[in-house]
């Protein structure tokens, strides 16, 4: 596992794009929705605007069951502000299509993520997948009041945000270990006392789905901003 630490969140979507541009434009990928990818998107999106149909491969690592156009879409915001122009080959951006039926549409995703990924251990394996982390612990969308029950899963899942109870179509935990590489892109002090937590084992950390991220290749980079990383450099 590897921790590297940026003094803002702009130096650290300014550094990951640079290290996606230059080990990951053949790769397939995973996303994460929320607010901190943002950053990263506009980041990737200018440095390589004058670029036409890379080969790059798009998945979600989670998708609100939404429509495409809405503003909870993790796609939308993909499509907003990464997929401009034609940087990237329009085949190969797997959308989870969040405005179908959940339990049909991870039936959909997990045979398109066979078709199109290479299997091992009879798990799809991604190159890479960024994560973020909730200021719960949840990361993708496996929420700790039902993350127990999905542990078994070999597939994505259906969950639900244990608030508004919103369904969610996500990778598993094994999908999620079984990739070449994981790297979590988090910022914001919101997150410090959760990633001390589950970094240095502390606390309630095993009650944290982001605790359980433990890819069997061990390649684990934790991509922090100054503020996250606050109680880590105490
Ligand atoms: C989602 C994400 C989710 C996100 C965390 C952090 O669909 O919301 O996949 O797991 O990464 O909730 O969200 P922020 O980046 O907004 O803090």
């Amino acid at each position: 596992m590897s921790i590297k630490i940026f003094k803002t969140k702009e130096e650290l979507s300014d550094k990951l794009s640079d290290y996606i541009i230059d080990h990951h434009l053949d790769s397939s990928i995973a996303l994460s929705g929320g607010s901190t990818p943002l950053l990263l998107f506009k980041s990737l999106s200018n440095k390589l605007s004058s670029s036409i149909d890379l080969n790059t491969k798009f998945y979600w690592v989670d998708e609100r069951c939404v429509e495409p156009n809405s503003d909870d879409s993790n796609y939308k915001m993909a499509k907003e502000n990464l997929f401009i122009n034609k940087i990237f080959k329009s085949e190969n951006i797997y959308r989870i299509k969040g405005e179908n039926d959940p339990f049909e549409e991870v039936i959909n995703y997990n045979n398109i993520l066979r078709k199109t990924l290479t299997v091992k251990n009879n798990i799809a394996t991604f190159d890479l997948i960024i994560l973020g982390l909730g200021d719960d612990g949840h990361t993708a969308s496996l929420f700790p009041h039902e993350f127990l029950s999905f542990r078994d899963k070999e597939d994505c899942l259906v969950a639900s945000h244990p608030l508004s109870g919103q369904k969610r179509i996500s990778l598993s935990e094994k999908i999620i270990n079984n990739a070449k590489e994981v790297i979590f892109h988090i910022t914001g002090s919101g997150k410090k006392y959760i990633i001390d937590d589950i970094i240095n084992k502390k606390g309630n950390y095993k009650s944290y789905p982001g605790s359980f991220i433990d890819p069997k290749s061990t390649n684990l980079s934790w991509y922090l901003d100054f503020d996250a990383s606050e109680m880590l450099t105490k």
